[in-house]
């Protein structure tokens, strides 16, 4: 069968859209899943917005060695060779050039005409084959550029040693049956065509981002670049659960396969909502908490007849299990680790071990622990969420009190390496009062909150509480998660969770002040060149 290639790009156009931020741990373990499920490429980045992409970029090429690693890179000598350096230790290292052939872009971002675009295209693109001979070369907004000028642009990317050419639909626009004509016309009419592979990026603003790739695919595209989630600029882009299931499941369509192991889905899925503080949609497609279930008496009639009817694929291929095993007090570390590696949980000892006390502490709470609730305690007691806040301020015991008839108190105490510290605080109810005991023993520097967020778990009233802090601080974004029954509990160490980041964040800033510059975007023009 034809295979088509899976370029995942959450690490670049989906972490650099606000509010989805990593650091260089979390975009390591998202790196990993993307490894894990088999997919083709891995956009880590785009080394030169700032000296941490630089690092991560290069930590992932260097760490990852069974996908391809890419960095994106403008069509700059200076661009290309940070992209360069960033991905030369890679097992198979790319460099991703773009720039920009719509009038719009080129007239009023770039400031260039099209001659010039076009030999600038083909000069950076030689520039870049001089290093590394994975070429890859995007014409940014090219669904609404000149279809002609476009054919001219690919042309000379491809004369000038591109191996991959990636025609984005940079703000959402096309639909299906424009991008597979677009895709059929440079293939059928551009000299070179056939030596190289044809891509699809596609964002969602008008909601048509899977259909369109998946339309390019039909037209010859035998890459598509999407996101964990459809997380990216704006509405995002092509989700990855989606163009792959969709490629899987439509084979009627075309006979095409991509290389991923879908049971993987899942377990990247919920990775990814984590590490960003946010959760699902319900009825997201693949990976929402109603995408599989069959709630309506018609529906439930149907799929015990037979699950062909309702169900055009199976939660199974995407890796939810459908043995919902319920663990409680009485079970052991044994059942527990055995449970979450059949969730496709991969631990250290250290961490199963963290996990296990947490799960002990949560049974004298609640009498049933499902796979959601297992997720979740994991999600809290990984490396990656653990290690940072390890050096930083916990919880040692609050008390509150609160009524709607008087103003809420709380006294708090933390501690810090032994150390213990009091305060109380008065608030705008018990989780401002909180806050603010909070804020009296560790007097921050400045910042804002962007979200505050409570999600329970599982269903019944003793539900594990996951809250979600995010502020705002040196133009980032620190996210904090705390999980209880007590969603007082979560509150708190949420809020800490996400001051120990920022603290550290702080440290590291003394240490490496570089580290601090801002951030460039991949879509910002490069001044004077
Ligand atoms: O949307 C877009 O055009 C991009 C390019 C830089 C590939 O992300
Ligand atoms: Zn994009």
């Amino acid at each position: 069968m034809d295979r088509v290639r899976i370029f995942d790009t959450t690490l670049r156009d989906g972490e650099q859209s606000p509010g989805c931020s990593m650091n260089l741990r979390e975009k390591i373990e998202v790196a990993r899943c993307l490894e894990k499920m088999h997919v083709d490429i891995i956009e880590a980045g785009f080394a030169i917005a700032s000296p941490g992409d630089f690092e991560s970029v290069k930590t992932i090429a260097e760490t990852i060695r069974g996908c391809t690693i890419a960095s994106l890179a403008r069509s700059t000598e200076k661009d290309i060779e940070t992209a360069w350096e960033a991905v030369k230790g890679a097992a198979d290292p790319r460099i991703h050039v773009f720039i920009a052939t719509s009038s719009l872009h080129m007239e009023y971002k770039l400031k260039k005409s099209p001659e010039e675009v076009l030999e600038q295209a083909g000069a950076m693109v030689a520039f870049a084959k001089k290093r590394c001979s994975n070429i890859e070369f995007s014409a940014e907004d090219a669904t609404r550029s000149d279809p002609e000028f476009l054919k001219k642009v690919v042309e000379v990317a491809i004369a000038s040693g591109a191996t991959t050419i990636n025609i984005p639909d940079t703000v959402g626009y096309t639909t299906p049956e424009e991008m597979r004509t677009l895709i059929e016309d440079i293939r059928g009419n551009v000299k070179g065509a056939e030596d190289v592979v044809f891509s699809v990026h596609c964002h969602n603003d008008l909601g048509m981002a899977t259909a369109n790739a998946l339309a390019g695919v039909l037209g010859g595209a035998r890459q598509v670049e999407c996101t964990i989630n459809g997380l990216g600029e704006r509405a995002g882009n092509t989700s990855l659960e989606e163009i792959v299931m969709a490629i899987k499941t439509r084979q009627d369509l075309a006979e095409l396969t991509t290389g991923i192991d879908t049971t993987q889905i899942h377990r990247a899925s919920q990775t990814v909502y984590n590490i960003i503080g946010q959760t699902a949609p319900l009825n997201k497609p693949i990976v929402g908490r109603n995408a599989f279930a069959h709630e309506s008496g018609i529906h439930q009639h149907g799929v015990l007849a037979n699950k062909k009817t309702y169900e055009i694929m199976t939660p199974e291929s995407v890796g939810i299990k459908a043995n919902n095993m319920v663990l409680g007090k009485h079970s052991g570390r044994h059942a527990v680790g055995q449970r979450l590696e059949e969730l496709g949980f991969t631990l250290s000892q250290e961490e199963l071990d963290r996990c296990f006390e947490e799960f002990k502490l949560v049974c004298d709470k609640k009498k049933e622990i499902k796979d959601a609730d297992l997720e979740a305690i994991v999600t809290h007691n990984t490396n990656i969420v653990f290690e940072e806040e390890e050096a930083g301020y916990k919880l040692d015991w609050f008390q509150m009190s609160t009524s709607n008839f008087t103003t809420a108190t709380c006294t708090i105490s933390l501690e810090k390496d032994g150390e213990k510290m009091e305060d109380v605080a008065l608030g705008d109810g018990p989780i401002d009062a909180a806050y603010n005991a909070i804020d009296e023993i560790i007097q921050p520097s400045e910042h804002s909150f962007d979200i505050f967020n409570i999600h329970s778990i599982s269903e019944g009233k003793d539900t594990l509480g996951d809250v979600t802090v995010k502020v705002n601080a040196y133009d980032r974004t620190f996210t904090g998660r705390g999980l209880s029954t007590d969603i007082m509990e979560a509150s708190i160490n949420a809020y800490l969770k996400a001051l120990n980041r920022m603290i550290s964040y702080e440290k590291k800033m003394e240490n490496a002040p570089d580290s601090g510059k801002t951030r460039i975007k991949a879509t910002e023009a490069v001044n004077g060149e």
